[in-house]
């Protein structure tokens, strides 16, 4: 699955849920404004070993916006352009409009405001190619990808996500008003979750199939959660440790004809039931029962099907899984899921799971892969330090 979703994260009160199952990794959002009502004076603190925005506490409204550096930009101009993203991202997300905003009211309530960057394979090449670990490249080809829709690869992401879409569309401006000299956009997908508030804290998505979406995924509170997650100093590439990598995938929904398969047959498609998620094999045990991959039916025949989704995707090896984070998208024209998930190598996590669903996934009938990027998250930065530092060392 599209993943993603709250999947194992709480939502709600930042400051109670955040430091309860994130309590080492993702620091408390701070109140900008003291005792209002509602939560849009919540900061979320871009500081850290990590960068924000990637094991917080999933906000509702994320848009990924994927630059293209322009010719010019050499190395001496991305120290400069790392320079302004850093100021930037300190000031709109502690609820200050950066250096010159005409408009500094927009950013006063920033709504958990983050901003996570990631650089492509292109801007790591200018820099030196030889910084740029085997995976960041375009992923090997899948038989049902759909890809050259303008929604592919890119320099620089940025992922700019708050339970508010006010902040987000500013800092997005703000950003681009600062990027544009040395960077054009390349795209934008724009996604989102069940506001903040629709739904109890501790609820997991729903897909715009109308699945629980989110329900088995790593948790920082796993003891092995680092080693699927962060990039190591002992894999290579120094400069990335602390960071993440990060696929970006564009999923098309076929919602007319899935609307017309019956519903034991779309519960069967993924192995679990539409009305809360549990597993078909224990049916009545909620989303989080076990799934028992060996039940058998009284005919012999397994209970979730060989070619089930949940099948297909389950890693056996615990150091193959990912970090699912996708969102819905729904342009009016087309809806689907902006499949983000985060790992420490996609070419032995995202990859070997993609080739088992683009072999036999059921699935397959109904979705359609329409969009491909892959990043480098940045390793995050103190107060002081500059992001992207350790790459133009
Ligand atoms: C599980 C939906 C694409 C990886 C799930 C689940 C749903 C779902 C409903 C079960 C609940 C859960 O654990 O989250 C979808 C939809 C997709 C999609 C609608 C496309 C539109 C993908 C892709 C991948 C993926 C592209 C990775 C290549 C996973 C994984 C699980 C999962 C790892 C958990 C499997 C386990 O139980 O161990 N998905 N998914 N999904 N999906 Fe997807």
């Amino acid at each position: 699955g599209a993943g993603g979703a709250f999947g194992g994260f709480s939502l709600g009160r930042a400051d109670a849920s955040a430091s309860a199952r994130f309590d080492d990794t993702t620091e408390p959002a701070l109140s900008v404004t003291g005792d209002e009502p509602g939560f849009g004076g919540e900061a979320l603190p871009c500081h850290g070993e990590h960068q924000a925005g990637i094991v917080s506490v999933p906000a509702t409204n994320v848009r990924h916006i994927a630059y293209r550096l322009r010719d010019e930009t050499d190395r001496a101009s991305l120290a400069g352009m790392f320079r302004v993203l850093t100021g930037d991202i300190e000031a709109l997300t502690a609820g200050v409009g950066p250096l010159a905003d005409p408009e500094p009211e927009l950013a006063a309530r920033p709504a958990r405001l983050s901003v996570t960057v990631g650089v492509g394979a292109g801007l790591v090449d200018r820099v030196d190619p030889r910084l740029r670990p085997a995976w960041l490249a375009p992923l090997p080809k899948f038989e049902h990808d759909e890809l050259g829709h303008g929604f592919d690869g890119g320099d620089l992401l940025l992922i700019v996500q708050a339970d508010d879409p006010l902040p987000v569309a500013h800092a997005a401006r703000m950003l681009h008003r600062d990027l544009d000299r040395f960077a054009e956009v390349a795209w934008v997908q724009q996604g989102f979750r069940q506001s903040r508030g629709s739904e109890a804290s501790d609820h997991t998505m729903r897909n715009l199939m109308g699945q629980v979406d989110g329900t088995v995924n790593p948790t920082p509170e796993e003891d092995d959660f680092d080693e699927v997650m962060w990039v190591d100093r002992g894999d290579g590439q120094a400069w990335l440790a602390g960071g993440s990598a990060f696929v970006l995938r564009r999923i098309r929904m076929e919602l007319d004809s899935w609307d017309r398969v019956d519903r034991p047959g779309r519960e069967q498609t993924m192995g679990r039931t539409l009305s809360d998620g549990a597993p078909l094999t224990n049916p009545t045990g909620g989303e989080h029962a076990p799934v028992d991959f060996d039940a058998k039916n009284a005919l012999g025949l397994p209970v979730i099907s060989s070619a089930a989704h949940i099948r297909r995707a389950h890693s056996v090896d615990r150091r193959e899984r990912i970090v699912r984070r996708a969102v819905n998208y729904d342009d009016g024209n087309e809806a689907g899921l902006l499949f983000g998930c985060f790992q420490r190598n996609p070419l032995t996590q995202f990859v070997p799971i993609q080739r088992r669903l683009d072999e036999a996934d059921l699935l397959n009938e109904w979705v359609t892969h329409t969009g491909s990027a892959v990043f480098a998250v940045l390793p995050g930065f103190k107060s002081g330090e500059i992001l992207g530092a350790t790459l133009l060392a």
